[in-house]
C-alpha cells in the first residue's frame, strides 16, 4: 500500500488530488500539509493533516518519516503572475521548497511528483504543436523556476536514483478551490461570472490561445503517471500534457450556448498578457500517450456544461473557499 504526502494541499490542485488519491489508496494513507491551515476546514479535519514549510527540508524529512511516506506530491509554488510580482520569495518557495523536499525525497528513498507548466516555454519555442523536447528559454521568473526545477529533478533522478516524474501542466479549471495568481485563471473567473452577472473583464486578449484542462483530467494525469511502468518512461519530470486548447474568445462562445446573453469584454492587464503571449498556443503530448498511455477525457463544450452546473449549485466557489 502506497503512503503518500502532498505538499501545498489546500490549493487549487492539491484539494481535488487529495480526494482522487483518498479514494485509491484510502484517507489515512494520505497525508496532507500546507503552510496554513485556516481555509479548507473540511479537508484539514477530514484525515491526516501537518502544518508544514516545505523550504524546511528537517521539518519535511520528519513528516516523512513520522508518517512512513513513500511517494510525495510536492504542489507547494507560487503562480506565474503573482510570482512577478515578487520574483525572489517565488524563487525562495518554488526553488529552495523543490530542493528540500528532492533532499528528504532522497534522505528517506520517496518517490517524487513535481508539477511543470507550459510556463517553462519562451517565445522562441515553437507556439503551436510544442514538441515534448524543444527549446526553453522561458521569460517569466516562473518558468525559470519551472525550467531549472524539470532539469533539477532529472539531476536527482540520474545522480541519486530519486525515482522523479513531472507533467507541464496547462492552465487547470476547476470550481472546488479557485487558483491564485495564475495567467490561466481568466478561464476559471469566466464561469462565476457568466453564472451570476452574466459579463466578465477578462485580462487577456480575445484571441489569446492556451491549453487548458478540466481538473478531473489534471489529478486523473498526475495519479496515472506516478502509477506508470518506469520500464516504459523515457522522459521523467517534463511530460507535456494537454486536453484543449482556446481563446477567451470561443471560450465565451460555448458559454453561451448555455448563457445566451453572455458578454465579454477585455481590459488587458499587460503583465498577464506578456506571460500568455511567451507561451505555447497548442502542446502536442505524444510522449506523454505513448510512454503512459495519456488520454483526457474532457474537451471544451463538456467542460463548460460541467463548470457551469458546478458554479450554480456552489456560487461561492464549491465548499473550499
Ligand atoms: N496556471 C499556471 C499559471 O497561470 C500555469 O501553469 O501560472
Amino acid at each position: 500500500m502506497k503512503r503518500i504526502l502532498i505538499t501545498g494541499a489546500l490549493g487549487q490542485l492539491g484539494s481535488e488530488l487529495a480526494a482522487e488519491l483518498r479514494s485509491r489508496y484510502g484517507v489515512s494513507n494520505v497525508v496532507l500539509s500546507d503552510i496554513r491551515d485556516d481555509v479548507n476546514r473540511q479537508l484539514v479535519e477530514e484525515g491526516p493533516f501537518e502544518l508544514l514549510d516545505c523550504r524546511d527540508f528537517e521539518a519535511a524529512g520528519a513528516v516523512i518519516k513520522r508518517h512512513r511516506i513513500d511517494a510525495v506530491y510536492h504542489l507547494a509554488a507560487m503562480l506565474s503572475a503573482a510570482a512577478e510580482r515578487d520574483p525572489l520569495r517565488a524563487w525562495d518557495i518554488n526553488m529552495n521548497g523543490l530542493l528540500a523536499v528532492l533532499e528528504a525525497a532522497r534522505a528517506y528513498s520517496c518517490a517524487l511528483f513535481t508539477p511543470s507548466s507550459i510556463g517553462c516555454f519562451g517565445p522562441s519555442t515553437p507556439k503551436r504543436y510544442t514538441p515534448q523536447d524543444t527549446l526553453q528559454r522561458p521569460t517569466s521568473i516562473y518558468g525559470v523556476t519551472k525550467t531549472a526545477g524539470e532539469l533539477l529533478c532529472d539531476y536527482y533522478h540520474h545522480a541519486f536514483d530519486v525515482d522523479t516524474r513531472g507533467i507541464r501542466f496547462p492552465g487547470i479549471i476547476s470550481s472546488l478551490t479557485p487558483p491564485g495568481g495564475g495567467t490561466t485563471d481568466y478561464a476559471v473567473e469566466i464561469y462565476y461570472a457568466a453564472a451570476s452577472s452574466g459579463h466578465y473583464e477578462c485580462p487577456l486578449a480575445g484571441d489569446t490561445y492556451l491549453d487548458m484542462m478540466y481538473m478531473p483530467d489534471a489529478v486523473r494525469a498526475a495519479a496515472e503517471i506516478m502509477e506508470a511502468d518506469p520500464a516504459r518512461l523515457r522522459h521523467r519530470n517534463a511530460f507535456n500534457v494537454t486536453a484543449m486548447s482556446f481563446s477567451p474568445e470561443e471560450q465565451a462562445a460555448y458559454i453561451r450556448k448555455y448563457v445566451p446573453d453572455f458578454e465579454i469584454t477585455y481590459r488587458i492587464d499587460p503583465v498577464r498578457q506578456a506571460i500568455a503571449n511567451s507561451w505555447p498556443d497548442c502542446m502536442e503530448d505524444y510522449a506523454a500517450r505513448v510512454e503512459w498511455d495519456w488520454e483526457p477525457e474532457y474537451d471544451l463544450d463538456m467542460m463548460t456544461q460541467d463548470m457551469l452546473d458546478a458554479v450554480r449549485r456552489h456560487p461561492q466557489g464549491g465548499r473550499n473557499v
